[in-house]
């Protein structure tokens, strides 16, 4: 026997990945950036679906993926939900310089949840949060993204299909996870990465980047005591030290509350 035949390859894979999410948040053009390695500014709406075959190299074994990108118009969901079944990995994407889009992804986790209309299928499938168009002003911020993939076991990204920065390394994430998945018989593999912080950090490093004024940020109304100040300014510190807290946007949040204490304490 030859050596080559002893070694015994793995057969190759078909895989099925799905796009989904608001219309314009750039899921055709995040596809396009990563099979095509190019940018359309031109905003062409796809009616319907999209479908195309790309081939990639996964630990030795040939993989084909058909890609079904949907079209994320109302309009369209009499055609786009033929297409949920058999479905093994998807991109999730909002546009973080619109907020509406970021909110909608719930409401496509349910389109997808009533058209497969079976949990432990929905289970299956590898999830990739696409935080798109990073290259523009946000509205939604890295932490926020993130948390609410964590929450549910997905993958997050930020990407911009426009630089291309995070595109490949989401398709890779993405692909390596079905392998993975389809390897297991079907069960999703948890993600590795853990929280490591909280709501409570989370919630606080958003009041203190939104809040209007120093009072706002400390939590505190108007007229606080110098007492008031510190007491809440040693709470946050102590939940927000970038030395301590891992939750994204710490650094400048605390920043954000040290200014504060310090301009409150000049008035009281
Ligand atoms: P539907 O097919 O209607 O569901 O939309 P879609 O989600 O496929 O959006 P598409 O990829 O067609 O992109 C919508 C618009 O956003 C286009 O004008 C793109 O040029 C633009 N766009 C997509 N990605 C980015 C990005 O990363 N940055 C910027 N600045 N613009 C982007
Ligand atoms: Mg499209």
């Amino acid at each position: 026997m030859s050596h080559s035949a002893k070694i015994r390859k793995k057969p190759n894979l078909r895989v099925k990945i799905i796009s989904m999410g608001n219309a314009e948040t750039g899921k055709s053009c995040i596809i396009k950036r990563y099979c095509e390695k190019r940018f359309v500014n031109k905003y062409l709406a796809t009616i319907g679906i999209d479908y195309g075959v790309t081939k990639v190299t996964l630990k030795e074994r040939d993989i084909k993926v058909n890609i079904f990108d949907m079209a994320g118009h109302p309009l369209f969901y009499e055609v786009r939900n033929e297409f949920y079944k058999d479905t093994q990995g998807a991109i999730l994407v909002y546009d973080v310089s619109d907020r509406s889009s970021f909110e909608a992804l719930d409401r496509w986790m349910e389109e997808l949840n009533s058209e497969i209309g079976n949990k432990s299928e929905v289970d299956s499938i590898v999830v990739c949060v696409c935080a798109n168009k990073t290259d523009l002003r946000r509205q939604v911020d890295e932490s926020e993204g993130q948390l609410w993939a964590d929450a549910r076991g997905f993958h997050f990204f930020e990407t911009s299909a426009l630089s291309g920065d995070g595109v490949n390394e989401m398709f890779q994430a993405l692909f390596e996870g079905v392998v993975k998945t389809c390897e297991n018989g079907g069960k999703r593999e948890p993600i590795a990465t853990q929280l490591g912080y909280t709501k409570e950090q989370i919630d606080a490093i958003q009041r203190l980047k939104n809040a209007k004024n120093d009072y706002e940020r400390l939590g505190l109304g108007p007229g606080a005591s110098k007492d008031d100040v510190n007491k809440s300014y040693r709470k946050l510190a102590v939940l927000l030290h970038p030395d301590k807290s891992v939750a994204p946007g710490s650094e400048e949040a605390f920043k954000l509350l040290v200014a504060a204490r310090t301009a409150l304490l000049k008035r009281c």
